[in-house]
């Protein structure tokens, strides 16, 4: 019996402070695929992000999501982790006084069941094992989460945390911006190794770059708080080309953006 993922989001709406930003998403992440979603600035990509993983500022007014058959919007935050979704965040947070070791070990542990936490061994064993595959600099699990990385180590240490926890279900928000030559080939082997029919996989990013390293199974392009059109890798490959114009002239939309209206 295979244990493949099936993540379902089907006509989510969702308001921040009075706005509506989605307006019906409808999306569908199997075992093993990677879906892309791109879109220009202001469409809703990082709300969906956010809403999917249960953040308090975005209210869901309509559709469903569910992971596994599970409903994902009745469960709280941590159980949302806990069913094995994960989110690295576009802007990553700063936590002063907690340890980039000691914040991995208490979500892997909140995922596990009383008297079952890892051994500290097995858990620095992995952490270096881990790090050293994202050539990281053995310092940076003593150093407090997130404070004073820069751009490019708070993405890798999103894929660090991403290959800790073992996700089901991969979000990925614009985790190559900011990242060099290089670091976005260490990022994408790092995605490339966790990639099997346990795992989804929905990467948010502006640049077709990344996606000629991790292959997606389909792409598709967010505008106006909705998925508006959907295909295979050569979509990315003709926006990185000729941009979203003829996107929009296609569908007949004059502003892509959402929440722009009163
Ligand atoms: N917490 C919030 N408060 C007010 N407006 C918000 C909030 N979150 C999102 N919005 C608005 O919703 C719209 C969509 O934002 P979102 O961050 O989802 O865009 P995006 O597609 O991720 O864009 P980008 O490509 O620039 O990251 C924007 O107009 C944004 O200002
Ligand atoms: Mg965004």
């Amino acid at each position: 019996m295979s244990n493949a993922v099936k993540f379902t989001i089907d006509g989510l709406k969702a308001t921040v402070e009075g706005k509506e930003i989605l307006k019906g998403v409808n999306l569908e992440i199997k075992g093993g695929e990677v879906h892309a979603v791109m879109g220009p600035n202001g469409t809703g990509k990082s709300t969906l992000a956010s809403t999917l993983m249960g953040h308090p500022k975005y209210e869901v007014t309509g559709g469903s999501v569910t992971l596994d058959g599970q409903d994902v919007l009745e469960m709280e935050v941590d159980e949302r982790a806990r069913a094995g979704m994960f989110l690295a965040m576009q802007y990553p947070s700063e936590i002063s006084g907690v340890t980039n070791s000691d914040f991995l070990r208490s979500a892997i542990n909140a995922r596990r069941e009383e008297g079952d936490e890892i051994s500290l061994i097995k858990f620095i064993r992995q952490m270096e094992g881990k790090m050293k595959e994202l050539e990281m600099n053995p310092e940076f699990a003593h150093r407090y989460l997130n404070e004073g990385f820069s751009g490019g180590e708070k993405k890798r240490n999103e894929i660090l945390q991403m290959m800790m926890l073992d996700p089901r279900l991969v979000i990925l928000d614009e985790v190559d911006s900011g990242l060099d030559i290089d670091a976005l080939r260490i990022v994408a082997n790092g995605v490339n190794s966790m990639r099997s029919e346990e795992r989804g996989f929905l990467i948010i990013t502006h640049y077709q770059r990344l996606l000629s390293y991790i292959k997606p199974d389909y792409v598709h392009v967010m505008m106006q708080g909705r998925i508006v059109k959907s295909g295979g890798p050569e979509l990315a490959e003709r926006l990185e080309k000729d941009g979203y114009d003829w996107v929009k002239e296609e569908l007949g939309i004059v502003d892509e953006t959402v929440g722009q209206e009163a």
